[in-house]
């Protein structure tokens, strides 16, 4: 296996410019690239707000890290020990670029995918090195959220995993490994459970969008940072849990399709902050108060936690 120094990010979009800046700022030589020039543009001014909240975190500076932004496919690859895809979410998209990818880079050159649950077997399946194709799964704000999921594939070489694995904890993240692949992996699969239960809570009346939100915030949101669910079954008793289980489980919502009040809301162009309404309003300037509020408490919870 080839040492790790330089990372090319596909893609600038919410993801890429924080992912660099965190990578740089762990001494690797990052280049960004986009396929939109004014994406690329962008990313500069994101990626040094990102940087900032390093600086926030106090991060420590490692020597010789750099962060460069490319416009040129080829130029961008060039050298690269690592290729983290970053691109939109589609199946397609992602086999295509990931196919030109291996065409441009050198042969043990690692292509990792930060994809939110696409199976790296299927995007890997047409490629003609699928071994060196692996998940790395980094949550959103990845300047804050000190955790990555990294997901092999069926045919994922074993050192290419631990490769990553080396990486996350390079930038100080924890890493945490799938034995197997499954949709969403972990991280998404758990939130999109709770979500599902918080909607079914609000379309059927139980408790109105505020509530909903006070209530999980300061019950499970707060005391899960501190006791996650594994370690709250055993706070909690096992014969609490099998006892509420045995009755509650088969109340709770296993509804296949999507929440009613969420497909209302995205028809009636209610997207969320990025349209200025969703279930709550907006402003610019609410929304960027909101931003800067929660970056900051985020900054204060990871602080007070490590
Ligand atoms: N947004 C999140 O909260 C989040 C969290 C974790 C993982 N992810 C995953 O990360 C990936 C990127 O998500 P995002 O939210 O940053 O997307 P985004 O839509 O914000 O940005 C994607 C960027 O990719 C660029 N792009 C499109 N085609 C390209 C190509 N062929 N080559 C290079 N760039 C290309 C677009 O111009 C855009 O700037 C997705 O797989 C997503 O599922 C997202």
């Amino acid at each position: 296996m080839r040492d790790i120094d330089r990372v090319t990010i596909l893609g600038t979009g919410t993801m890429g410019p924080g992912m660099g800046a965190v990578l740089a700022r762990a001494g690797m030589q990052v280049t960004l690239y986009d396929v939109d020039a004014a994406a690329l543009e962008r990313a500069k001014g994101t990626a040094e707000m990102a940087s900032g909240v390093l600086d926030r975190l106090e991060t420590p500076t490692v020597g010789g890290g750099s962060l460069a932004f490319e416009g040129d496919l080829a130029a961008a690859l060039k050298g690269a020990d690592i290729v983290v895809e970053a691109i939109p979410e589609r199946l397609e998209l992602k086999q295509q670029v990931l196919a030109e990818v291996e065409g441009l880079v050198d042969d043990d050159t690692v292509i990792a995918s930060n994809t939110s649950g696409i199976p790296i077997t299927k995007m890997a399946a047409e490629l003609a090195n699928p071994e060196r194709v692996v998940g790395w799964h980094w949550s959103n704000p990845p300047q804050l959220i000190p955790m990555n999921e990294i997901i092999p594939g069926e045919r994922t070489a074993p050192e290419v995993t631990r490769a990553v694995e080396d990486l996350t904890r390079r930038i100080g993240y924890e890493p945490v490994t799938l034995r197997k692949e499954v949709p969403g992996f972990v991280e998404n699969r758990v939130l999109y459970a709770i979500m599902r239960e918080c909607l079914a809570l609000v379309d059927e009346g139980v408790i109105d969008a505020e509530g909903l939100d006070l209530c999980v915030k300061w019950g499970i949101g707060y005391k899960l940072a501190v006791v996650p669910p594994i370690s709250l079954l055993d706070m909690a008793g096992l014969d609490i849990y099998t006892s509420v289980a045995s009755y509650l489980n088969a109340d709770l919502s296993n509804e296949a399709g999507v929440s009613e009040t969420a497909v209302r809301l995205k028809e009636a162009g209610k997207l969320g902050i990025k349209a200025g309404s969703g279930f709550f309003d907006y402003t610019p300037e609410s929304a960027q108060q909101l931003q800067q509020q929660r970056a900051g408490q985020l900054v204060g919870v990871r602080k007070a936690l490590s």
